[in-house]
């Protein structure tokens, strides 16, 4: 957690609203493997990382809702906190969204006021608007006092997601940032929610994300497209096989058996999802056993089934990948996230890690003529308050 980021977001706060706030930080994630599942009832491997964002969050004592986006210098405000919809404000529907689903489950939402801030770079594919709405869900269930536990929070920024950004998206991002466990990754069965955690230990391999800049727009319907398609070979395959409630229930002989009604492009979706499925179960026998060259062999297939058949990279990712591929000291490295942009993912042995950034930097720049932002990141826990300790820690 940034001391100094917290201690500025809770004094604009106090500035701004003259009373003390609740300091929340919501943590962004990565996802080790297991892309595009979530929402076909599959696997995930994603954990919270220390690319966070911070609130401060008071009941405002009126009917009004005060917004600041501390980074962006902007507020946003509504009168009746009773009369919440969706706004021109990009960044505030997020924050809308959320107090919108408590709404909707019956508990009255009071005004506030929110100071935020954050470290979690946006369109990367690190879930900067998954952790925005978990922070505020957050913040809000304590003072509601609604006692909700993290995976109604979870449910209510997924929720927020769809109905205020319009992305249909999986649960994963916002599980991610309030399950996370410090120095572990989650691996969340989507169907069943259960979960698991395991030790990932970033002394053994660093993980380095590379941003490849081209902005990701998730509602950009490619994403909810995707999705349909999915549901189309549900569809199909659920004629033959009623069985098959999700992708995460269909086989790639199922698939084959009925390629011609499928069609080519659902077909490769579904059978990318069930391979992809297969591959964390997979991934996650490697890490149990310490093989990180194995678990890294999973990403590279994982981002060639993204590339080829869910057809979700692009030319900077794929680059990015292919650079890391002939660098030095790599386990494995892939695309992550919605795709169409943002970050690849990098298991890269400590000791080559510098000379991973610059090898990777050099290609990048002489391919595109861009300057590549890279990331080292650590494994840290979800969402929580931020103690009096932790704001005044000088850092
Ligand atoms: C985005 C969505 C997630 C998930 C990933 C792809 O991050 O928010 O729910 O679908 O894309 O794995």
């Amino acid at each position: 957690m940034s001391a100094p980021l917290a201690q500025a977001v809770h004094a604009a706060f106090q500035q701004r609203f003259g009373y003390a706030p609740l300091l929340v930080r919501a943590p962004g994630r990565v996802n080790l493997i297991g892309e595009h599942t979530d929402y076909n009832g599959g696997f995930v491997l994603p954990a919270a990382v220390d690319k966070e964002m911070v609130f401060a969050v008071g009941l405002s004592g009126s009917t009004w809702i005060r917004l600041v986006a501390y980074d962006l210098n902007e507020t946003f405000e509504l009168a009746n906190a009773a009369e919440i919809s969706p706004s021109a404000t990009h960044w505030a529907n997020y924050l809308l969204g959320v107090a919108a689903q408590f709404q909707l489950r019956g508990h009255a939402v009071p005004g506030f006021d929110c100071v935020f801030a954050g470290t979690v770079p946006m369109g990367a594919g690190m879930s900067s608007s998954a952790a925005v709405e978990c922070g505020l869900a957050f913040a809000l269930n304590h003072f509601l006092k609604t006692g909700l536990d993290k995976l109604e929070l979870a449910r209510i920024a997924q929720f927020a997601e769809h109905t205020y950004a319009g992305v249909q998206c999986g649960i994963m991002d916002q599980f991610a940032s309030l399950y996370g466990r410090a120095g572990h990754v989650v691996r969340l069965d989507c169907r069943s929610l259960d979960y698991a955690y395991f030790p990932f230990d970033t002394t053994a391999s660093r993980i380095v994300l590379c941003n490849s800049g081209v902005k990701h727009s998730l509602a950009s319907t490619a994403y909810n497209t995707r999705r349909q398609e999915c549901e189309r070979g549900v569809a199909v395959l659920q004629r033959n096989h009623p069985e098959v409630a999700s992708l995460r229930d269909a086989t790639l002989e199922q698939l084959d058996a009925h390629r011609d009604e499928l069609g080519p492009v659902v077909f490769r979706r579904c059978a990318y999802v069930v391979q992809e499925n297969a591959r964390v179960e997979a991934a996650c026998r490697h890490l149990e056993a310490n093989d990180l060259a194995a678990f890294g062999q999973e990403m590279y297939a994982s981002h060639a089934g993204l590339r080829d058949d869910y057809e979700v990279s692009c030319v900077e990712l794929d680059a990015l990948v292919a650079a890391a591929q002939a660098a030095p000291g790599v386990f494995g490295s892939r695309m992550m996230g919605g795709g169409f942009g943002g970050c690849t993912i990098n298991l890269v042995a400590p000791d080559q890690v510098d000379a991973f950034i610059a090898s990777v930097s050099k290609v990048y720049q002489e391919k595109f003529g861009l300057k590549l932002e890279t990331y080292q990141t650590t494994i840290v826990a979800g969402v929580g308050v931020i103690s009096s300790e932790q704001l005044t820690v000088s850092s």
